[in-house]
């Protein structure tokens, strides 16, 4: 199972994380494989100076996602980390 926790803090709020946690929600019921990702939502990660929404996937920090980006993250990011399982 891969954990995806997406950053709510008010900064990432700011910076689309609903819209982030929406698209993910999506992309987890079109890949089928909602069993093995497990989606919440974090409290701030301290990233707030960066650019985007930030995300931890499984203990890995992940900054600079935007909805305009968040497909590919979950392609580069999260797919790759199902397959290994
Ligand atoms: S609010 Fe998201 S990293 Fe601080």
């Amino acid at each position: 199972m891969v954990t995806v926790s997406v950053c709510v803090g008010s900064s990432c709020h700011l910076k689309g994380a609903y819209e982030v946690i929406k698209l993910c929600e999506e992309a987890i019921a079109e890949s089928s494989v909602r069993e093995t990702i497990n989606l919440k939502g974090t409290f701030c990660l301290g990233k707030c100076s960066e650019e985007g929404v930030t995300l931890n996937i499984d203990g890995e920090i992940i900054t600079g996602v935007s909805p305009e980006n968040f497909m590919n993250i979950f392609e580069e990011r999260v797919l790759p980390r199902l397959r290994k399982e």
